[in-house]
């Protein structure tokens, strides 16, 4: 029997990466990045679907793509690529709005409804929108990150109610899962006093690790996260 797809953006590093290399095995994987030489390393097997999220005209491609080279047997999407320009909103240039506007939220929207389409014909799919703790707490010069972030688990809630007004048997899921800080090329750059601070504010005393976010992901894909469904799940070491 053909393996289930599932689509993971932002796989070329972090977050993406790791969740890939979990999923690897069980899914064929559609692999996404802005460009493809910014993989490093691909699973074997792996479909690659690149566009930079930040273009309406590639993101558009990239949706007609999905549909029409994956709807038979795609069971899941991850939408993870995300981007932060983090300073004073009073200070941020428009441009560096709208990227983290396009890539963060309207991409992820947009795949939603690509995905939604096909799981609805399907009567089976799950979406899981990687948001960040930040959506939920806000963060001082990340105003418009933030946004995007709590954006996404309303997305998820609500598109986890149209999926059962729409059909009466289906196996349909959506969510969100936030990660707290998690160690990679997203949070590489923040200063050493910053990252104590943030370090006193999390139980587990530790800065989460990309197998953290991986290893869930591959949880609330399966049959055993059935129930799981229109929540967002944080993952954050109890930061507070
Ligand atoms: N790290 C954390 O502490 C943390 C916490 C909460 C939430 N998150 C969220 O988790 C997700 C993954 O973060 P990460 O830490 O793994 O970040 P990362 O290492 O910076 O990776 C970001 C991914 O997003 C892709 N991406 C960036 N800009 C893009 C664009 N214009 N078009 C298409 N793809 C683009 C990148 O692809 P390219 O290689 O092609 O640029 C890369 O694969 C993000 O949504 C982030 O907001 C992270």
């Amino acid at each position: 029997m053909e393996k289930k797809k599932v689509l993971i953006t932002g796989a070329s590093k972090g977050l993406g990466l790791a969740i890939s290399k979990k999923l690897s095995g069980e899914y064929t994987l559609i692999l996404h990045a802005s460009k493809e030489e910014n993989f490093t390393s691909v699973e074997p097997g792996s479909h690659i679907l690149c566009a930079d999220f930040s273009d309406a005209g590639q993101l558009a491609g990239f949706c007609k793509r999905l549909k029409a080279e994956h709807s038979d047997t795609l069971y899941a999407v991850i939408n993870n690529a995300g981007v932060t320009f983090d300073k004073s909103l009073i200070y941020q240039p428009e441009r560096e709005i709208e990227t983290m506007l396009n890539v963060n939220l309207k991409a992820p929207i947009l795949i939603c409804k690509t995905a939604m389409k096909i799981f609805n014909q399907n009567k089976r799919g799950v979406i899981i929108n990687i948001s960040s703790v930040v959506g939920e707490t806000g963060n001082a010069f990340q105003s418009v990150y933030a946004a995007t972030k709590a954006g996404l688990v309303a997305l998820s809630k609500s598109l986890a109610q149209e999926a059962a007004a729409l059909n009466e048997k289906h196996e349909i899921r959506v969510l969100s899962v936030s990660p707290g800080f998690i160690e990679t090329g997203m949070t590489v750059s923040i200063p050493e006093a910053e990252k104590e601070k943030y370090l006193k504010l999390i139980p587990a005393k530790r800065f989460g690790k990309a197998d953290d976010i991986a290893e869930a992901i591959v949880y609330l894909l399966s049959e055993k996260a059935s129930y799981i469904n229109g929540t967002n799940i944080q993952i954050n070491g109890g930061l507070v």
